[in-house]
């Protein structure tokens, strides 16, 4: 499974030959600005059907966090950090070309070392990746925009040749997922994983909770709790990857409990005004199933309630995949029962954002592939320019080229 948990037909990553792409651009990805047909008459009054005219493009605030517009840019994962997991200069150009979005959640960052799953992914636990995060954040303050870091443990998706001392990786259960592990020599099955005991769980909440600090040290607006995508988060929620017996295990309630401390942790740590959560309810990513998803994150996103975070932010439907994988998933009921600003993602395109924020089906629009190849989406989807298309074959490690030389539409 691709880095962000992204649901594709195999495993495979576009910068290791050999290996077919996560990603195939689907051809809905191409923006629609307006339905087909004539025109309407311009008017010497602004063009009612114009796309700037779009709520999507007016300010709003997520918890303590002001944005200038309601399209997020949803995390990517690039794989292109340097030694010690820390991001490397031309993540600063990276991120600051796409600052005009209202709000940037950064590509999966662990929060520790045994958190790792994938080759070449930025860490921010230690200094010297606060240090190397810190140039990210100045850069897309300076040009008015807000990022926030997503917080990242990857459970049993990971490979010993990641992990410290080649130890294996660490899950609820010792339960071993379908799937290959991108190493830094190619891709290896996962092995089967090591049940955490109950004190090594609290350990991974502290993880989250200094990972946290650490965010805000570097500059971040704020932070995103990954528990989307089959990573760790997910692998306690649901009961295809957690079969504890103990108060992690079992009822709604007892797996429901890692996330909840995590969530209570992180937010004694920086505050729930600039805490975010990620959930992915359906998506099959990374081997990821529950026999009865509805009320499992009915129960997680009530109890959410009591904690004011900054947002939620759900992946509806299979994570870059089809958004009706589980047609009779109710995802508005859950955006209801959500007392706070929703954040939708998944395949959305203009059309489709724009009606969700007008009819109040979320509060802002993440958009993941198009941020890719479009460094100025936000102006692309403003006067309905076409959109480029990324290069699969540099998604996921290497340099520069597919990462920062993506251009913006001439002036
Ligand atoms: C290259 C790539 C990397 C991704 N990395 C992450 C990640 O680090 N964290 C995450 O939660 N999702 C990740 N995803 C999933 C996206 O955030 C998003 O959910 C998905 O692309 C669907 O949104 P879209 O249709 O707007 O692209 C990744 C997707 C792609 C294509």
């Amino acid at each position: 499974m691709a880095p962000g948990g992204f649901a594709s037909r195999g495993t495979h990553m576009a910068a290791m030959p050999g290996h077919r792409p996560p990603y195939l651009p689907p051809a809905s990805s191409q923006i629609a600005s307006r339905p087909p047909g004539p025109r309407p008459a311009p008017s010497l009054e602004d063009d009612p059907l114009s796309n700037a005219d779009s709520p999507l493009f007016q300010p709003t605030k997520v918890g303590a966090i002001e944005l200038a517009n309601r399209i997020a840019m949803a995390p990517l994962t690039r794989s292109r950090a340097g030694a010690g997991d820390v991001p490397r200069p031309m993540a600063v150009t990276y991120y600051a070309q796409r600052a005009s979005a209202g709000l940037i959640i950064s590509e999966a960052t662990q929060v520790s070392a045994t958190a790792k799953g994938y080759a070449w992914t930025p860490g921010v636990f230690t200094d010297a990746q606060v240090e190397g995060w810190r140039p990210v954040t100045e850069a897309v303050h300076a040009k008015g925009g807000k990022i926030v870091a997503q917080l990242w443990h990857v459970g049993r998706i990971s490979h010993p040749s990641l992990q410290p001392g080649n130890a294996l990786p660490v899950a609820p259960s010792a339960i071993t997922p379908k799937g290959q592990a991108f190493t830094e020599t190619g891709f290896q099955p996962h092995p089967q994983p090591r049940a955490l005991e109950v004190d090594e769980i609290r350990q991974v909440v502290a993880d989250f909770a200094h990972a946290a600090a650490m965010a805000r040290k570097a500059g971040f607006d704020g932070v995103e709790i990954h528990g989307a995508n089959g990573y760790l988060i997910d692998q306690f929620l649901r009961d295809g990857s957690n079969h504890r017996t103990d108060e992690y295990g079992g009822s709604i309630q007892n797996r429901s409990r890692f996330l909840l401390e995590v969530v209570e942790a992180v937010t004694q740590a920086i505050g729930a005004d600039r805490t975010g959560l990620r959930l992915s309810p359906v998506t099959p990513a990374n081997d990821a199933s529950d026999s009865n998803p509805a009320p499992l994150f009915r129960y997680a996103v009530e109890q959410l309630n009591r904690f004011n975070l900054a947002f939620l932010h759900m992946v509806e439907g299979a994570t870059g995949g089809p958004r009706d994988i589980v047609p009779d998933f109710d995802f508005t009921a859950l955006r209801r029962a959500f007392h706070g600003p929703y954040i939708a993602n998944n395949g959305y395109d203009f059309a489709m954002a724009d009606a969700a924020i007008r009819e109040g089906r979320a509060d802002l629009i993440a958009f993941g592939r198009p941020f890719i190849a479009n460094p100025d989406l936000v102006e692309r989807l403003k006067t309905g320019a076409p959109l480029a298309q990324p290069d699969r074959e540099t998604l996921y490690g290497g340099g520069e080229h597919g990462y920062t030389d993506y251009p913006a539409l001439a002036a």
